[in-house]
């Protein structure tokens, strides 16, 4: 098959003004100078302008504050694009299990309004990014596209559904989607909720990182530009209608990871405490990646330097993250909530 190219091209992005959004953005900005980006994104709490700051005056790039459940809005903005990468969700397992509404309406709905306004469009490749937590848990061994799916959290269910029925957009009406699982991401621009930057800001603030059950799960740890490089790929030489998975092969228990992160900064391996556990926390995840693999990606960058990277931005960034943690009302209301009494 001949490659599909980037180049000139008009990509929509859903969800660009998050963690993996906002980093796409700039690696496709950085990678292609002549391609156009349209962020399509609703600034919910964990949407960010401040990531997107410096190329608010690109000509190439156009912001677009809107819900991916307004058809109008989706099928007007379909009309200009080329390519499509859907990454627009709620993303945080932790809130999905005290409320699993928004999830089904934004995860499920949301992606059921743009895979509609795909089929009246003329779209080259619309990629949709699911997660690998569809798959759900195994203590050993790893997961390969064609296996079941047991998805164990509501968010983890809401993707689950949304990726399935992508799916049935492809058999059904044969459209041009492709569907990837990825592992979890690190890297800048991680609202400070998630695990790693919860865990450094706490860090450098001096505050416990709070710990779920034993700090004996394992997640697969994946370098937030590793992945850019993989969508990029993917949208060019992805077999439209297959699914990929996106892992790094960078296997590691939480209990290690805390470790580290107080090594890198210095401070006190007393500040990790061991906390009430997640309800239904998955032990552990791993992909295999063979089919991508095969069409030319590999991780590059180990776990050990990029979560020294990683948390060394958070270090250096206190400004982006103080702005969330000190005045973000959302923030604090979830926070002192969902770990209050979490002992
Ligand atoms: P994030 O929470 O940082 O960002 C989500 C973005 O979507 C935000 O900018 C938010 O404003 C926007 N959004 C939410 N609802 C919207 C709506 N109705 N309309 C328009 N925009 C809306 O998420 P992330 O970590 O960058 O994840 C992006 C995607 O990748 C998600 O689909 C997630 O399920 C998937 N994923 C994430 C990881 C990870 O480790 N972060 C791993 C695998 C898959
Ligand atoms: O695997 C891909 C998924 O990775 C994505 O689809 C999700 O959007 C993303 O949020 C992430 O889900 P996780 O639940 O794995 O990530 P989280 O950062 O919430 O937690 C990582 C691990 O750390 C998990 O085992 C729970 C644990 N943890 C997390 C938090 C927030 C703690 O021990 N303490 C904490 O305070």
């Amino acid at each position: 098959m001949a490659e599909r190219s980037l180049a000139g091209k008009t990509i929509l992005v859903t969800g660009g003004a998050g963690f993996i959004g906002s980093n796409l953005i700039h690696f496709l900005l950085r990678t292609y100078p002549d391609c156009r980006i349209i962020n399509l994104d609703k600034l919910t709490y964990a949407g960010n302008p401040d990531n997107l700051k410096d190329i608010e005056q690109d000509p190439r790039y156009q912001f677009v504050l809107g819900d991916i459940r307004d058809r109008d809005t989706v099928v007007r903005l379909f009309e200009r694009a080329d390519m499509v990468v859907h990454l627009a969700a709620e993303t945080h397992v932790d809130r999905s299990i005290v409320d699993a509404g928004e999830f089904v309406l934004t995860d499920v709905y949301g992606s059921f309004i743009l895979l509609e306004a795909l089929r009246q469009a003329r779209i080259e490749v619309f990629l949709h990014v699911s997660t690998d937590e569809v798959y759900g848990s195994r203590d050993e061994g790893c997961f390969s596209e064609g296996d079941p799916l047991n998805p164990s959290s509501p968010y983890a269910a809401s993707k689950a559904g949304a990726d399935r029925l992508g799916y049935s957009y492809v058999v059904t009406y044969g459209l041009p989607i492709i569907i990837i699982r990825p592992s979890n991401n690190y890297g800048p621009y991680q609202y400070p909720e998630k695990f790693i930057p919860l865990f450094a800001t706490n860090a450098l603030e001096d505050k416990t990182l709070p710990l779920y059950g034993r700090g004996t799960n394992v997640r697969d740890w994946l370098f937030v530009e590793d992945h850019c490089r993989a969508i990029d790929l993917i949208l060019r030489r992805g077999v439209l209608g297959d699914v990929y998975n996106v892992g790094a092969n960078a296997e590691a228990q939480n209990i290690e990871v805390a470790e580290r992160i107080v090594d890198i900064l210095g401070k006190p391996k007393e500040l990790i405490v061991l906390v009430q556990d997640r309800l239904g926390h998955d032990r552990r995840y791993a992909l295999d990646c063979t089919k991508l693999h095969d069409l030319g990606w590999r991780p590059e960058q180990p776990f050990a330097a990029g979560l020294e990277k990683t948390v060394a931005w958070y270090r250096d960034n206190r400004e982006w993250w103080h702005k969330i943690k000190d005045q973000s009302e959302e923030f604090k209301r979830f926070h002192e909530s969902y770990y209050k009494g979490r002992k």
